[in-house]
């Protein structure tokens, strides 16, 4: 491994305050959730519009609530990894560090990172398909749940291919695509929009951007550092670098 570009990664984290992090399914498979593209990928084995459209939920509502029932048992029985809390030692040292993350599974919440966005949704959130009256819902094994107030089908509260993310996490998204010096893109293969477009964004600002994925997705032109790792290996890495930063300014200081 090249310490030295672990180092200049960590410098730029450093010289920073308003850092952006966005995470993909990739930052969660050293959790054992698989990510959805690649050898592996859910995409492979199942098709996507057959349980991830407003169109198939119309077609059978049945089958979609079998395929997130699922997801739910799948990602009930995983905790989050040392990428996630590296992340939460990030906050911690960065506190203007904010995070949007495509990942439906709760493990930064479980993580304890506080405040962030689910641009996808929540794996674990029933939603009315009438009213739109809201639940968290992390045990129930209904096979359609229904609204408590109005008797209709609810849904999962996740985003669907073709649908729009929430007008909360679209307006995060554009603040963070203005505003932010120091880009993080983890585990993502940057083909869903609009999150793929952040990084976009970032670069054509001449903004900073660190990318970590063990297969590299975009171009690294610019201001850019590229860290082809496991994010649950590198990331503690990288944030023990930044920890000795600081200390070191300590010492300095004193
Ligand atoms: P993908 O499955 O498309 O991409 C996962 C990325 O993670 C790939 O680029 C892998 O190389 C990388 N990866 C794999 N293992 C990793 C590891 N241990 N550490 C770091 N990176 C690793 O997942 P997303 O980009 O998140 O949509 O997919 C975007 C959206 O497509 C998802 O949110 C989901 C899906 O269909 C919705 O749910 C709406
Ligand atoms: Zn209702």
């Amino acid at each position: 491994m090249d310490e030295n570009i672990l180092q200049v990664a960590a410098s730029w984290l450093f010289q920073h305050e308003k850092i952006a992090v966005l995470t993909g399914a990739g930052i969660s498979q050293e959790s054992g959730i698989p990510t959805f593209r690649g050898n592996d990928g859910v995409w492979k084995h199942y098709r996507a519009q057959d349980l991830a459209t407003p169109e198939a939920f119309a077609r059978n509502p049945e089958l979609v609530w079998e395929w997130y029932l699922y997801r739910r048992q799948l990602v009930r029985e995983k905790k989050p990894n040392p990428a996630h809390y590296a992340l939460v030692r990030l906050k911690n040292l960065k506190q203007k560090t904010e995070l949007i993350t495509q990942n439906v599974d709760g493990l930064h919440r479980r993580s304890g990172f506080g405040e962030h966005t689910e641009m996808h949704g929540y794996l674990f959130r029933d939603v009315c398909t009438r009213c739109s009256w809201e639940r968290e819902d992390y045990e129930s094994h209904e096979k359609i749940p229904h609204c408590p107030r109005c008797g209709s089908m609810m849904r999962p509260g996740v985003v669907w291919f073709g649908e729009s993310i929430p007008e909360k996490a679209w307006q995060h998204f554009h603040r963070l695509s203005r505003e932010c010096e120091l880009l993080m893109v983890i585990g993502t293969s940057q083909v869903v929009y609009p999150a793929a477009a952040l990084s976009q964004y970032v670069r054509q600002r001449s903004a900073y951007v660190i990318e970590i994925n063990p297969e590299l997705t975009t171009s690294c032109q610019g201001k850019s550092i590229y860290l082809g790792y496991k994010a649950g290996f590198i990331l503690p890495k990288l944030i023990d670098e930044l920890e000795k930063l600081f200390k070191k300014t300590r010492e300095v200081d004193r």
